[in-house]
């Protein structure tokens, strides 16, 4: 790249998850952000379709929120974590376990999904050993999961992108297939109808590997960053149900799901599945302040509880677990999102949403509509020999017209925050159905 197509400032700045030359030569670029909206530098409005990046449930630079995290940054900058406390770390933790489905009522602190991923997945293989069966090593994760970037988490993910020019990753891991079935699921409002048996594909890898080798299977109660997958009706259950027989934990990974997206604070209380551990991050903190959490059941955690008392029981953590500024903000998030009932609002939005979306049906290249609560899927036909550039010129097309949404591969994706009106997703499905027809 020359610096002669574009500003030479933007050199320094290698941009993560991002076509870097693209968006140099015509950079996006957001300077403000309140409610539903951004402001671009030359002060557009923009409708925000994603909540930030699936984070920004609450909508932006809520009072309570800014308040906190202000008052918080004069009283008290950092704290160490290890052999160190401070109350507001104890008091969102506390918080949090009145929100999480019965029994995960222990906190480990992170600053991201990806680190919640490598967390709970760390404690599952700790856990098994300390009570002796130290043979469960191996982790099951699913083609198509996403559960962050760091060795663990492409490990057990399933895109392959993620995971192709990373060497031979964690080894003893194996995947369960993916519940994507276009042929008999397409156009599926809310939960598809085929697919729950695809569950049984952990009995294929229990008699492949044995259970006396599986520590731990984890998925996305609905699958986000590979397109929107929701999950076949009676699958979860199916899964949860594997895993009892066979003494495996169960880890949902609701980075995207928890705090509000499908109209109950975790996926798990809408599916009425109730796994072994959570991985959270995003809307812990309304996207505010870097911040991720495992949520464990408390029988796990107690495992851990024994040996001399003065001794670490868990030998895992970060400098910036439990951040004062990131408890400050997640105290102020779960305030606002209290407040004003907004961790079941995507329930009473989600008919709103589901027939706004479904209306996209017949448009061209449209060859699938996913939904649930307010997790939107469009999947178009990819241009031949061009793999997601279709659905690349529709973000950038939705972006000049005010809307930000988010593509992955030919899928677009939509997570608003949940505070959004019915306007607000006319205007969305509007802008990104304008798009459509005008991208060939
Ligand atoms: C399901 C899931 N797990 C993990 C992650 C990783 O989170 P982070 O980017 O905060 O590391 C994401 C991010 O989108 C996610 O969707």
């Amino acid at each position: 790249m020359t610096t002669a197509d574009h500003d030479p400032r933007l050199d320094a700045y290698w941009m993560p998850f991002t076509a870097n030359r693209q968006f140099k030569q015509a950079p996006r670029m957001l300077a403000r952000a309140e409610g539903m909206h951004y402001w671009t530098d030359d002060g557009r409005q923009i409708l925000d379709g994603v909540a930030g990046l699936w984070c920004v449930n609450a909508g932006h630079a809520r009072p309570k929120i800014v308040q906190a995290i202000q008052q918080q940054a004069g009283e008290m900058d950092y704290a160490p974590p290890f052999q160190m406390g401070h109350p507001k770390a104890f008091e969102l933790a506390d918080e949090l376990a009145k929100l999480t489905p019965a029994g995960l009522n222990r906190v480990f602190f992170t600053n991201s999904g990806s680190e919640s991923v490598e967390t709970a997945l760390k404690m599952a293989l700790a856990y098994h050993r300390v009570r002796g069966e130290g043979s469960r090593t191996r982790l099951i994760g699913r083609e198509r999961g996403y559960h962050g970037v760091n060795f663990g988490g492409i490990s057990v993910g399933g895109i392959v992108t993620n995971r192709k020019m990373f060497g031979t990753l964690l080894s003893g891991v194996d995947h369960l297939r993916h519940t994507h079935d276009p042929a008999r699921n397409a156009f599926s409002v809310g939960q598809p109808e085929h697919g729950a048996d695809l569950a049984d594909d952990l009995e294929r890898l229990v008699a492949l590997h044995d259970a006396s080798t599986i520590a731990a299977v984890i998925v996305e109660p609905i699958a986000g960053s590979t397109g929107v997958l929701i999950p076949p009706q009676g699958y979860l259950q199916r899964l949860r149900k594997i895993c009892d027989q066979h003494g495996i934990l169960l880890i949902f990974d609701e980075v995207i799901t928890g705090f509000g997206r499908t109209g109950q604070p975790f996926a798990s209380q809408t599916f009425g599945v109730v796994p072994d551990m959570i991985t959270a991050a995003k809307g812990i903190t309304n996207g505010s302040v870097p911040m991720g959490a495992v949520f464990v059941q408390q029988a796990i955690h107690d495992t851990f509880m024994n040996g001399p008392a003065h001794l670490i029981e868990f030998f895992h953590g970060y400098t910036y677990s439990a951040h004062p500024l990131a408890c400050a903000a997640g105290l102020g998030t779960l305030a606002t999102y209290a407040d004003e009932g907004l961790l079941t609002r995507a329930a009473t939005m989600a008919d709103t949403f589901a027939t706004a979306l479904h209306g996209l049906r017949g448009l061209p290249h449209v060859v699938d509509i996913r939904n649930f609560g307010l997790v939107g899927g469009i999947e178009l036909a990819p241009r031949p020999g061009e793999p997601g550039k279709r659905a690349f010129d529709v973000f950038l097309d939705c972006f000049a017209h005010g809307v930000m949404i988010r593509t992955t591969g030919d899928t677009i994706a939509l997570s608003p925050p949940l505070i959004i009106s019915a306007e607000q997703i006319g205007q969305i499905v509007e802008t990104v159905a304008a798009a459509i027809r005008r991208v060939v």
